[in-house]
């Protein structure tokens, strides 16, 4: 076949693709589950490991021809064992989802109970929510937050686990800015005869980059996705200790996948490889930098941050005192550049799609180069889109801090 670029074979779809690209370079990312990975990453997921297939694992797959794809899984299990400090890693789940219903299932049947945090508390769809199949599957109850300080009351959580009595206690969401108190977790799951799960899906970079504690060792099972804040390709894995690797692997395929993404396996390893150099130590410890920053100068700005601030990546913004809604906000910002997300806070008095909370994120600034001097007037910039001052002075204002930080 006589090689063609994307441009000839089909411009309608590298036009969207440039599109996507320029979209990206010009505006800033403050979603907090986003992120650019590196180009080497992006050249891997484009490489011929796409073609093949490879069910099963290095060395006991059902197709020929994986000697190369026994050596890819293989280097990418070392590492992330490696930058985790794990005893095994199960690097084939497609995304966070899959990974953490593979891990479920290595461990519990249908009918199950299963004990997470609420999805309005900033629980993940995957810990039972009921249209999720996670929620159609097992029987699923939830903990909340403290109403006053928004933190996780570990009391409500020991208490639902002592009347649930789950056989997974899953930790871990997707809005929570502060530390989790694994330590804790893990007794109350095991005091009621269960197993502790860690969903560390937003913070996984954070933890690699060791600048914030790990649940590895701790939990028993440990899942993630490897493209927020560990800056990889999208996907999922799963780590555990020696005694349930093989119940993980078979929950992963035959369970719930077939062929691997060996392509998206080979960009993991590449994105564990980065991760285990210094310089991704100094991106980490810069998120959270930024992240507070970023949260002292909303408050500064006459903000109320949910729990009053930050120990991770991410913000929840509570936009009360400004009287606008998350949805709206959300739309004045996007319209300048300022790419957010609309989030609830705390017993919201507002629906889901509309929200009284912002959610805001730092990794994506951060690998563009982003320090805590500019994030502060990011801050500034916000103030203005959502209180619709000076719009048009905002809008070139993004595009200049945007096109002074390229994408890597
Ligand atoms: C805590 C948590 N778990 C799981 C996931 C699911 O990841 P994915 O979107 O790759 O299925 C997410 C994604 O946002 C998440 O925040």
């Amino acid at each position: 076949m006589k090689q063609k670029n994307l441009s000839q074979v089909d411009p309608a779809v590298f036009h969207l693709c440039k599109e996507e690209e320029d979209r990206q370079a010009r505006t800033l990312t403050l979603i907090a589950s986003e992120n650019h990975c590196s180009s080497a990453v992006r050249e891997t997921m484009a490489s011929f490991l796409t073609d093949k297939y490879a069910e099963g694992y290095p060395g006991r797959r059902y197709y020929g021809g994986c000697e190369v794809g026994d050596e890819v899984e293989r280097l990418a299990r070392n590492r992330a064992k490696e930058l985790f400090g794990a005893e095994a890693a199960n690097v084939q789940p497609h995304s966070g989802t899959q990974a953490n219903l593979a891990a479920y299932l290595a461990v519990m049947n249908a009918g199950d109970p299963l004990l997470g945090m609420a999805l309005n508390a900033g629980g993940h769809l995957s810990h039972g929510f009921a249209r999720n199949h996670t929620g159609m599957l097992f029987r699923a109850e939830h903990y909340g937050l403290d109403d006053e300080t928004g933190l996780i009351n570990y009391d409500e959580v020991q208490a639902k686990a002592e009347s649930l009595r789950p056989k997974v206690l899953v930790g871990g969401g997707s809005s929570y800015p502060r530390l989790i108190d694994w330590e804790r977790l893990r007794k109350i799951a095991h005091g009621v005869g269960g197993l502790l799960m860690a969903d560390i899906a937003h913070p996984a970079g954070l933890i690699a980059g060791k600048v914030i504690p790990s649940p590895v060792g701790v939990a028993d099972l440990v899942t993630m996705t490897t493209h927020k804040t560990l800056r990889g390709p999208r996907g999922g894995m799963i780590l555990c200790g020696k005694d349930l690797i093989k119940k993980v692997n078979s929950s992963v395929f035959p369970g719930g996948q077939g062929g691997p993404f060996l392509h998206a396996i080979a960009a993991k390893a590449v994105a564990f490889g980065e991760a285990l150099r210094p310089e991704f130590q100094d991106y980490a410890r810069q998120v959270v930098v930024n992240a507070k920053a970023l949260g002292d100068a909303l408050l500064g700005l006459g903000y109320e941050l949910v729990t009053g601030g930050t120990d991770t990546h991410l913000l929840t913004v509570d936009l009360r005192p400004k009287g606008i809604s998350g949805k709206e906000a959300e739309a004045r910002c996007l319209e300048l550049g300022l790419v957010i997300n609309k989030n609830l806070i705390p017993k919201d008095p507002r629906p889901a799609m509309e929200t009284s909370g912002l959610r805001l994120g730092t990794p994506a600034l951060t690998t563009r180069g982003f320090k805590e001097e500019e994030v502060r007037e990011v801050a500034e910039l916000l103030d203005r889109a959502i209180s619709g001052k000076d719009r048009e002075a905002v809008r070139a204002r993004v595009r200049e801090l945007a096109e002074a930080h390229p994408l890597p």
